[in-house]
């Protein structure tokens, strides 16, 4: 039972066909063409999702189009090899067809080879770089941002469960995720790791809304059957059925994958637990996204609980959720020894979420010990506990939380983490993250003196990684003058 409140309960036959299904990406190259995929998979989903991609949208992503502006991306890791990491182009051209990259150079070489037929749009004085990625946020949660006063497990009976109940409701649901996926484009996230509630209803709303505007995201139905409110829990065996039951329909439809979502291990019994585990045996392109070592008092619960395991994320390991397509969220506690050998060994990502270690009083994430010692790290907003849906404020934070621990988080590697670090992380690089040839064309422009003060500051300074590191830090919404997903504007300010 939750400390402080809450309450709180075989496992069924496995029989999917779904083996075959080793990468969503690999699903989707070897089906159909991409065009014919999305229109069938949004007829499926329903008729106002059709028509909100086709028409001028679609005809859009097939055109070939060009952008003028500065251009940055990376190829690597600048951790390890710095100045090799990125291309910066400061007049480049992003050349742009059918949805997907075709090139990015330097505007003068670039603007000879394009087809007279092209369109060019001219954003000269701003910064396009990929889209960001969020690799944990929980989309019911945006209503109960910045809710005052808790630590995790008050916050969680306090906030969180009364405001996921209401993601029963599909209209609710839809509206909701309607609205969060805006905000995301609003702040250039164009790919996130979700959670979604334990009601399958919320996942369906949300893989909807994010198929009619052709996003890369990937969200789960939370798995939790003790210790929450009894109209929030499932069973081992609904939770099993259930999940499968949304793996078969969208993971690899469009541009979407599933997470089996076990909430964190408090709130999921050992035979659910052992459901998840062997989901993600049958479904090894699936992702596993929970919370790990948040907070000392859930550290000592999870001892409790589990008595029979090493520590918390040894609970995980034994169920067999641990590799290199899950996620764990937080790991501000973890042993720097055992823990850290075994997300490593194991290749598990963990999600840093600044905002939210600092709002919750969590505790500051290791981040230099634990990316020097080799653990893949991600960027994770997590709102409603994270205070703000911006990479960029992210970003700011997490530099923050790092000086706190005489810790460097250099502006280069913020960039990496904020795009193809994160892609790296979800296992989507060949996929998204940077402006090779070929891959999917989420991206954005950034508007690094969208403020007066931000401008003020760099009027004086044009080196690259200083625009970054302002951008970083005094950075926002405001700072995304237009988002693309897959090719197609999302968002301008005028
Ligand atoms: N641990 C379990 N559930 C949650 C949640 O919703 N948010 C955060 N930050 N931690 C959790
Ligand atoms: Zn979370």
């Amino acid at each position: 039972m939750i400390p402080g409140s809450c309450i709180a309960k075989a496992t069924s036959q496995i029989n999917n066909n779904n083996h075959q299904k080793s990468t969503p990406s690999k699903i989707t190259r070897k089906r159909l063409p991409k065009p014919l995929q999305l229109v069938l998979a949004l007829q499926a989903v329903g008729l106002a999702a059709l028509t909100a991609f086709t028409g001028a949208k679609a005809e859009q992503a097939k055109r070939e189009t060009a952008y003028r502006a500065s251009i940055l991306h990376f190829l690597s890791d600048p951790a390890t090899t710095k100045d090799k990491s990125y291309e910066y182009i400061k007049d480049g051209l992003l050349i742009v067809r059918d949805g997907q990259i075709v090139s990015a150079g330097p505007y003068k070489s670039s603007i000879a080879k394009l087809a007279k037929t092209s369109n060019v749009v001219n954003y000269s004085g701003y910064l396009i770089t990929p889209g960001f990625v969020d690799a944990h946020v929980h989309y019911p949660q945006v209503e109960i941002i910045a809710s005052y006063g808790e630590q995790l497990i008050e916050w969680l009976n306090t906030y969180v469960f009364p405001a996921e109940r209401k993601y029963s409701n599909s209209q609710y649901a839809r509206e909701k995720a309607e609205f969060f996926l805006s905000q995301l484009i609003k702040n250039g996230t164009t790919t996130a790791l979700v959670f979604a509630t334990v009601d399958p209803t919320s996942v369906n709303a949300f893989f909807e809304a994010a198929l009619a505007k052709n996003m890369r995201m990937i969200a789960g139905k939370v798995l939790m059957d003790r210790n929450a409110p009894a109209y929030l829990l499932d069973t081992p065996e609904s939770g099993y059925q259930e999940s499968l039951n949304l793996i078969k329909k969208w993971h690899g439809v469009g541009r979407l994958s599933y997470a089996i979502t076990p909430r964190f291990a408090p709130t999921s019994s050992p035979a659910q637990l052992q459901a998840a585990g062997r989901l993600k045996a049958e479904f090894p392109s699936a992702y596993v996204h929970t919370h790990l070592s948040e907070n000392k008092n859930e550290i000592a619960w999870v001892k409790s609980l589990f008595p029979e395991r090493k520590g918390y994320l040894d609970v995980y390991h034994h169920y067999g959720l641990t590799g290199p397509r899950s996620i764990f969220a937080h790991a501000v506690h973890l042993d720097p020894k055992d823990e850290v050998n075994t997300i490593i060994k194991t290749k598990s990502v963990l999600a840093f979420c600044p905002t939210s270690n600092l709002f919750l009083g969590s505790g500051l994430f290791p981040f230099r010990t634990l990316r020097d010692a080799g653990a893949r790290i991600a960027l994770g907003t997590d709102v409603g506990a994270g205070t703000s849906l911006s990479i960029l404020a992210t970003l700011n934070e997490g530099y923050k939380v790092a000086q706190l621990q005489q810790q460097k988080l250099s502006p280069l590697e913020g960039f990496y983490l904020a795009t193809l670090g994160g892609a790296q992380s979800l296992s989507l690089a060949d996929r998204i993250g940077n402006f090779l040839p070929g891959k999917e064309a989420d991206f954005i422009v950034l508007d690094p003196k969208a403020t007066a003060i931000s401008k003020l500051r760099l009027d004086k300074s044009q080196t690259l990684e200083e625009m970054l590191f302002a951008l970083m830090i005094l950075g926002d919404d405001r700072n995304i003058k237009a988002t693309y997903v897959a090719g197609v504007k999302q968002h301008e300010q005028p």
